[in-house]
């Protein structure tokens, strides 16, 4: 579900027009919605209600203070890859002893902080690391809780850049290995063997490759159990969003987005198919979706500066930029473009290339897509952009960073201020 339909005309997130927010606030301007993110956590939670277990928010998806707020409200624990995420839990009224904590390269001032924060556990990727975590330990005089994330070579067909389950991934332990490691972790002094992790990757569009990849960690994860009583296993994030049709109920004449064949994964196939299995190992169930939670319950308003006709193709250069959303630039990620005013119906389609300012060629939202008619000027949505969005924008070009808006309801709340050009230089010297 997601709260984003035409209503009178324009196009509302939850009960506020959006042109209204791009008026006030400017463009390009993050805008999420707060009951798509309730929804969506209330619904997994439900899901998973026939075993013990604990969504942890993959806070690097969208790491705003107000979407962690939220989450930690309904009660969301949250899963960190630095010590920045875990102040910024803090900062937002999460717990640390809900946070699981993973990354490659955790160094010694992470390891040291979370260890001062009490933090759930440790995902540890690698046997140097957990050598580490110990040493850390026992300078700190203290015991650290530690899982070993296996790495269980299963195609989780995604994108290459987010599949991070098959042994040429740098992720995780191998899975013919995973057993050896335990051991020698359970002989450190100053490790305590909680748990046992697994992420194979982001985007899955099917339950397949998570079905596979539990049903071959389970007998893994009994034995650990039995042998080392840990408490937890966590299966990882990955949910898939749809990024196409976005627009799922009043969807406009114009709408032309291609089917995408591949169903979309929905909460209960998940739950339903992991269920069984999950429950008869009979540990407590940890899960770090990121992009279910929040992918859908955003979207990037930018407003087109210039149009643009060549022979080859027509462009409408607007002001968001590959800095302020990478996803299509990186994974060839398809965002929906839809107009802020609701194009009369029957309006024939363009088929145009919508790119941004930036200096790059790779600086584009869409190509060769047909669009209803847009004039500089008009605000479009770059729909589905809540997850791996704002918190992937960068400065590149000096482009001072999106401002961002939190509607729960009938109201909107400022949750952070557009950058201006003294943020950019911040921290900068010149030598004396
Ligand atoms: N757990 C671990 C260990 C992860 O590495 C990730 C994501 C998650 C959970 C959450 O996965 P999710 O439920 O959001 O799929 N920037 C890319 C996605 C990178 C995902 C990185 N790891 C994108 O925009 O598609």
């Amino acid at each position: 579900m997601h709260s984003f339909h035409y209503r009178n005309g324009q196009l509302c997130c939850e009960g506020v027009p959006l042109q209204s927010l791009a008026d006030q606030y400017g463009s390009p301007l993050y805008v999420y919605s707060a009951a798509t993110v309730r929804d969506h956590f209330v619904r997994l939670d439900a899901s998973l209600s026939g075993v013990d277990h604990l969504i942890c928010y993959a806070t690097k998806a969208n790491s705003n203070l107000a979407i962690l707020n939220l989450l930690a409200k309904l009660g969301s624990g949250f899963d960190i890859v630095s010590a920045g995420e875990l102040y910024r839990v803090k900062q937002a009224g999460g717990d640390p002893g809900k946070c699981t904590f993973a990354g490659v390269g955790k160094t010694r001032a992470e390891i040291e902080f979370a260890l001062a924060e009490g933090i759930y556990c440790f995902n540890a990727e690698s046997e140097a690391e957990v050598r580490f975590i110990s040493e850390i330990a026992a300078d700190l005089g203290v015991t650290a809780p530690v899982a070993l994330r296996v790495n269980p070579n299963v195609d989780a067909h995604t994108h290459k850049y987010i599949s991070t389950g098959k042994s040429e991934n740098k992720f995780g332990i191998d899975f013919a290995l995973i057993r050896e490691a335990y051991q020698r972790a359970a002989s450190l002094p100053h490790v305590r063997i909680r748990g046992l992790q697994m992420h194979i990757g982001s985007q899955l569009t099917s339950v397949q490759p998570f079905l596979e990849a539990v049903e071959k960690v389970a007998p893994l994860a009994a034995d650990l159990k039995r042998d080392y009583g840990i408490d937890f296993w966590s299966i990882g994030g990955g949910i898939g969003i749809v990024y196409q049709q976005s627009l799922e109920s009043g969807r406009p004449d114009w709408w032309t987005a291609p089917e995408t064949g591949v169903p979309p994964l929905t909460i209960e196939a998940y739950a339903t198919s992991l269920l069984p299995t999950l429950r008869a190992i009979g540990l407590r169930i940890l899960l770090e979706p990121g992009r279910f939670l929040v992918g859908n319950a955003g979207v990037l308003l930018t407003r087109v500066v210039y149009e643009k006709r060549g022979t080859a193709k027509t462009f409408k250069i607007v002001d968001a930029g590959m800095n302020d959303l990478i996803r299509p630039a990186l994974y060839q990620g398809h965002h929906e473009v839809v107009p802020l005013l609701e194009p009369t119906p029957g309006a024939p389609l363009e088929t145009v290339d919508v790119v941004g300012p930036v200096c790059e060629s790779g600086d584009f939202f869409a190509q060769d897509r047909a669009v209803p008619p847009l004039a500089a000027g008009d605000c479009l949505a770059l729909m589905s952009s809540g997850a791996y969005g704002f918190v992937m924008a960068s400065n590149y070009n000096s482009r001072p960073l999106p401002a961002e808006v939190l509607v729960d309801g009938s109201e909107a709340h400022l949750v952070r201020r557009r950058q201006d050009f003294s943020d950019l230089i911040a921290g900068e010297m010149i030598p004396a």
